[in-house]
């Protein structure tokens, strides 16, 4: 019997992390669901960074470089941190660097994970099968905003934490995994309503982005797993 356990942030990263796990970041809104529609649309690897300026020098490399700061467009950028910008297969073989406010940093807090794979509810499925056939002790980081708890994360970790329960091969032990599992059944009919109210929803609508969020609410909409090794995130 392997574990599966739900961290509600990166700050909290450290009571959670054990030997031989693997790490599934979450940022539903936006950044994990942006790795996964990038990759699934044809770029062929994507690099996440975490400040700015390390964004920043990959501008004269060559790289397409994509980036936002809370919820808006880097001005220096080609791309913020849009889904939606990929699906016409505009950016097929282009390599993408990407900084965002939380999802980035989410990632290179989990870097040390024995292996590492980025998640949102677009590619929940194929993350539930991947973890299935591991054999290792499964931490979903959810990447919250600033430190704080997010309602779309948790809910998504919910969704993937009550899969694995429910092959019987996990088992959890912690209040953060049945309060997401919780959350998931709660949101599972309409996560779009449910979000209602919720802190990202709320800022992104005000940035006229509510395509970007019915686009990252498709479950399941991408068969993809995008793994990290080195630095580089690529499909697996
Ligand atoms: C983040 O990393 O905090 C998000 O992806 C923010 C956003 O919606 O752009």
């Amino acid at each position: 019997m392997h574990t599966v356990e739900v961290c509600f942030t990166p700050e909290d990263y450290h009571l959670y992390k054990k030997d031989n796990q693997a790490v599934v970041v979450i940022d539903v809104l936006r950044a994990t669901s942006v790795i996964c529609s990038a990759l699934y649309h044809g770029v062929s690897k994507v690099i996440p960074v975490e400040t700015l300026e390390d964004a920043e020098k990959y501008l004269d490399k060559g790289y397409l470089v994509a980036g936002e700061r809370n919820g808006e467009k880097v001005k220096s950028f080609a791309l913020g941190n849009s889904p939606l910008a990929f699906v016409s297969g505009e950016y097929h073989g282009h390599e993408l660097v990407i900084s965002t406010t939380n999802g980035t940093r989410a990632i290179n807090t989990a870097m040390d994970a024995e292996q590492l794979l980025i998640g949102s509810l677009l590619n929940a499925q194929s993350i539930i099968n991947h973890l299935l056939i591991q054999e290792m002790d499964v931490l979903l980081l959810c990447s919250g905003w600033k430190g704080k708890t997010n309602l779309e994360d948790s809910i998504c970790a919910g969704y993937i934490a009550q899969q694995l329960k429910e092959s019987k091969r996990f088992e959890s032990e912690e209040d953060s995994t049945l309060i997401s599992i919780n959350l998931f059944e709660s949101a599972q009919t309409n996560p779009y309503s449910f979000l209602k109210g919720s802190s990202h929803r709320r800022r992104l609508l005000k940035l006229g982005l509510a395509k970007d969020i019915k686009f990252c609410l498709k479950a399941n909409a991408l068969d993809i797993v995008p793994y990290y090794s080195s630095g580089i995130i690529c499909k697996l």
